[in-house]
Parts: structure tokens; C-alpha cells; sequence
């Protein structure tokens, strides 16, 4: 029987070594938690990166972590050290990473990263043509595996392949200045179908293809050798049910020690409100822009000292690279310092948690919450906004959403923000903790009408069925 080949660097499930013993987690970020529920309910192999390097792993160890990774229907790529420094934390988050995300003066270009970057591509290519049979479908994801689309055309070309890319595609003016720009577009062009978060990213690719291929692109649709290569915009959604059920049924269960100190918080002041952001420790999330906003609320509303608190979850997060250490030491000595600032014997402004959380405590804190305030200075899409939103069951609450999140071009009614306009951002948080019950109820019910309808499923479904219909396109080509 066919199958679809899941390509992407992070495998759903991490391991690691603790205390001598291999230890699995289940990946952070929005990737691998969107692609989970697609992969658990479907006829699929996925294929990616386990978490430990050759040099980590000895004969017995490869064999433990080869049943781990095949029970959860996967088979891993092997990494050395050399590779994990050069490609991942290298090219993929010291170069592509900050270019895409409009970060200019933190893009390295090294000689070297790029080199590593092809190889483990090709690793990458290596594993799938181990799998790959006649008729099946190869799904390729993210920035870490652009030149995989290509090096798999190039051996099976009647293999349907999709590609899609998890983050922002940079306007043409970023892109120009890359130094291995042709080289990225020809590997993105091996794909059938290229899908992107929005609309704005699909436009970025197709201005790039056209001004720096010179291809010739026809609405949507770029004529590349023989073959028809479609680009569409597919906003990612999430599995609704699972949070909205999660969250009905965390009323009636047992409470967690988290949400017992939650509760005592709400009725320590009768009128005490919660602000909640939940992110990866990263500098595109707009961390010390949020708290700083906050700060500027507490000083424009010194009436809400004391009656509010904002709720900081980071989840730690390619901590080798030097931008992401300074992230680290700059929101401590903000949140320190703002903590020291406003405290009062009975109040500490900002709870401040920098640790992965199990999926429970994520519910408690959403379900808790009187508003989100998810405030990226750039992000593809953002899985938090959403995932927030469906957890409110009794559809009060309000989210504060960056205008700069894809999510915020599906989410117009939450209250969208310029992360770097503190003056709006304080006059929002105010609007927000006071919105009258009412208008809670109808902004969240237009919002989660929508999350509902477009699940994560749903937006696979798409794909796959956009990506399906490319066969077609093919036959066109060859017939004229
Ligand atoms: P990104 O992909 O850039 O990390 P998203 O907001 O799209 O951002 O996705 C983040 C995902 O990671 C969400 O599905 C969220 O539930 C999950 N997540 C975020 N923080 C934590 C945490 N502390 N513990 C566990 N999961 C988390
Ligand atoms: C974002 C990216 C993913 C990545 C995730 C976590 O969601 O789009 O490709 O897997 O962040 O980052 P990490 O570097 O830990 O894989």
C-alpha cells in the first residue's frame, strides 16, 4: 500500500540521556505538534533526527533508540556533532533562522555551515530513498531541509513531493542578500506543491523566483523544466477537540499543584486578573518587548498594581547559539528588575517559568488565564494564540495577538498589537482586563467557530489534496 513519507529535522518524540538512561520526550514547537495528530491518525513513516548524535549513541544504545523511534512509526537520520554544530546550530539557526525572521544583523554567512547544510540535506535524501517506493508521497518540512525537495527529484522523478515551510518567507528585499540564494530556490523548486503559512509568504517565494530565477510564474504557478510547480498559502490550524476537551474536562478532574496555586492566586484579590505567554525562550517571540510593555502599563495604571499578574512560560531552546544565551540573561535581569521594582509583600508582578511544562499544566495555565498576550516581533504562525483561544471553553477571556504572528491574518478578532507601540500595548492590556463580559463572548465565538473549522487535519487534508492534484498539472505540460 502507498504511504506518505513525513520529512522534517525533529522527530515528535526527543531523546535524550539522563542519568545514563535514554529519556523521551515529546518535541516542543509548533511543527511537531501540529504534524503529531496527522501522523498518529494516518497511514505514514516519519522520518527525522532523534535528539542524540552518532558519538552519543554505542552499538546497544543505536539498537534501543531503533525500537523507540520505529514504535512511533519513524526511523531516524544519524547526526554527528559536527553536523549538529555546523548544520542545525549553524546554517539553520545562525543563518536561516535570523534572515527569515527579518533579523539581519544576527546572519551569519559561513562557508562552512553551508557546506554542512548540503551533507546532512543529503543524509536526509539518503534515508528517504531507503523508504521510498513507487507511488508514495514524500511530505517535506521547514527551513533545516529547503534542498531536500531537489536531490529527491533529481533520483526518483515521478515521486509526488510537497513541501512546506513552518516559518515567515522573507520579502525579496531580505532574500537578495543571501549568498547561496539560487542554490536554496532550485531545492524549494524540486517540490510539486510549495505551501506556506500566508498569503504575504507565498508572494515573498514567487517575487524571488521570478526576480532571481527569472522564471516565469503565472498566478501561482511557476513553470520550472518540464514540470508545473503550484505554491499556495495553507494556514496551519491545531487539534481543537483535544484542547477543548483537555480543558471541559480538567473543570471536573482531580486539580494539579499548579492549578491549586492558580486558584489561590484568582482568590487572594477578588478582582486579581492573569496575563498569560507561553513561548519558546526565542528572540523572535518579543519577550523583552512584552515585559517592558508590561512595566509601561504598570506605571501609565498604577491602579492595576496589585490586581494583575502576568504569567511567563519560556521553553528553553537552542541554547548553544550566543543570541539565544543573551535572550536568556536579558529577560532574567528584566523580570529581576521589574519584580524588584513593583513587589509588594503580598504581590510579585511576573511569574517567570523557564522550563518545558507536561501538557496538563498547559491547560491549567490557558484554562486560568484572563488574557493572552502572545506579542512576536515576527512569527510564521503561532500555535499558542490558537491553542489559547480553544481552551475557553466558556468562551470569555481575551487575546492580545502581534500583528507581526501569521495567525493574526485569521484571528482579527482578538486585539492585534504592534509589538514595538508599548503606548497601544498598555492601553490594550487595560481594554482587555476591563472588556465587558459581553464582548468577550462574541469575539471568541467568531475565533473559535473558525479554529474549529480549520483544524489541523483539515489544513493536511488541503495540502495533501492541492499536492495530489499536481499529477495533473504535470500531464498538462507534457501535452502542449
Ligand atoms: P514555535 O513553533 O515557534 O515554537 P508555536 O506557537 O507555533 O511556536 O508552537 C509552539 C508549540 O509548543 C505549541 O503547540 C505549544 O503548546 C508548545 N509549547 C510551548 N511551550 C511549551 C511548554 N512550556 N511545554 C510544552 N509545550 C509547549
Ligand atoms: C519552530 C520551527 C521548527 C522547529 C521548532 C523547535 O517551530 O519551525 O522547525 O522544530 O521551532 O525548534 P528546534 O530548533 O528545537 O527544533
Amino acid at each position: 500500500m502507498n504511504k506518505t513519507i513525513i520529512v522534517s529535522n525533529r522527530l515528535p518524540l526527543q531523546i535524550k540521556i539522563e542519568n545514563d538512561q535514554l529519556e523521551v520526550t515529546p518535541s516542543v514547537g509548533g511543527l511537531a505538534t501540529g504534524l503529531k495528530s496527522v501522523h498518529n491518525d494516518g497511514k505514514s513513516l516519519w522520518i527525522g533526527w532523534s535528539g542524540l548524535t552518532e558519538e552519543e549513541l554505542s552499538e546497544a544504545r543505536s539498537k534501543e533508540v531503533k525500537k523507540l523511534v520505529t514504535a512511533a512509526k519513524c526511523d531516524s537520520v544519524s547526526l554527528t556533532q559536527d553536523d549538529l554544530e555546523n548544520f542545525y546550530y549553524g546554517f539553520s539557526n545562525r543563518t536561516l533562522w535570523p534572515l527569515f525572521h527579518y533579523f539581519m544583523e544576527y546572519t551569519e554567512f559561513d562557508n562552512d555551515y553551508w557546506e554542512s547544510y548540503k551533507a546532512v540535506n543529503q543524509k536526509f535524501a539518503d534515508k528517504v530513498l531507503e523508504h521510498l517506493e513507487d507511488g508514495d508521497t514524500v511530505w517535506v518540512h521547514d527551513y533545516q531541509l529547503l534542498l531536500l525537495p531537489k536531490l529527491i527529484k533529481e533520483k526518483m522523478p515521478n515521486t509526488t513531493i510537497g513541501f512546506f515551510l513552518h516559518i515567515p518567507y522573507p520579502s525579496y528585499e531580505i532574500f537578495r542578500t543571501f549568498p547561496w540564494r539560487e542554490e536554496l530556490l532550485h531545492g524549494m523548486l524540486g517540490a510539486d506543491l510549495i505551501g506556506f503559512h500566508t498569503y504575504d509568504y507565498e508572494r515573498h517565494f514567487l517575487s524571488s523566483v521570478k526576480r532571481i530565477l527569472r522564471l516565469e510564474v503565472n498566478f501561482n504557478e511557476v513553470t520550472y523544466h518540464d514540470r508545473i510547480v503550484k505554491v499556495d498559502s495553507f494556514p496551519m490550524g491545531i487539534d481543537y477537540d483535544k484542547f477543548h476537551d483537555s480543558a471541559s474536562k480538567h473543570k471536573t478532574d482531580k486539580k494539579s499543584e499548579l492549578q491549586q496555586r492558580l486558584d489561590d492566586h484568582i482568590q487572594s484579590g477578588s478582582d486579581a486578573k492573569m496575563i498569560l505567554s507561553i513561548d519558546r525562550m526565542d528572540y523572535t517571540k518579543g519577550i523583552p518587548n512584552r515585559i517592558r510593555a508590561f512595566e509601561y502599563f504598570l506605571n501609565k495604571y498604577p491602579e492595576y498594581k496589585e490586581k494583575v499578574r502576568l504569567i511567563m512560560l519560556a521553553v528553553p531552546s537552542r541554547s548553544n547559539v550566543p543570541q539565544y544565551q543573551k535572550l536568556k540573561r536579558d529577560t532574567d535581569e528584566l523580570v529581576g528588575r521589574i519584580n524588584g521594582q513593583f513587589s509588594t509583600v503580598s504581590w510579585t508582578p511576573i511569574w517567570y517559568f523557564y522550563r518545558s511544562m507536561p501538557f496538563e499544566n498547559l491547560i491549567d495555565l490557558y484554562t486560568s488565564s484572563h488574557v493572552a498576550m502572545i506579542t512576536p516581533v515576527r512569527d510564521g504562525m503561532n500555535l499558542v494564540a490558537k491553542e489559547y483561544v480553544a481552551t475557553r471553553t466558556e468562551q470569555d477571556g481575551v487575546l492580545i495577538l502581534s500583528e507581526m504572528a501569521g495567525a493574526s491574518k485569521e484571528m482579527n478578532e482578538s486585539m492585534l498589537i504592534n509589538p514595538n507601540n508599548f503606548e497601544h500595548i498598555a492601553d490594550t492590556i487595560k481594554y482587555a482586563l476591563e472588556m465587558p463580559l459581553e464582548e468577550q463572548k462574541s469575539r471568541m465565538k467568531i475565533l473559535q467557530k473558525r479554529l474549529k473549522r480549520y483544524t489541523v487535519e483539515k489544513w493536511a487534508e488541503e495540502f495533501m489534496k492541492s499536492l495530489h492534484a499536481t499529477k495533473h498539472l504535470g500531464a498538462v505540460i507534457v501535452a502542449n
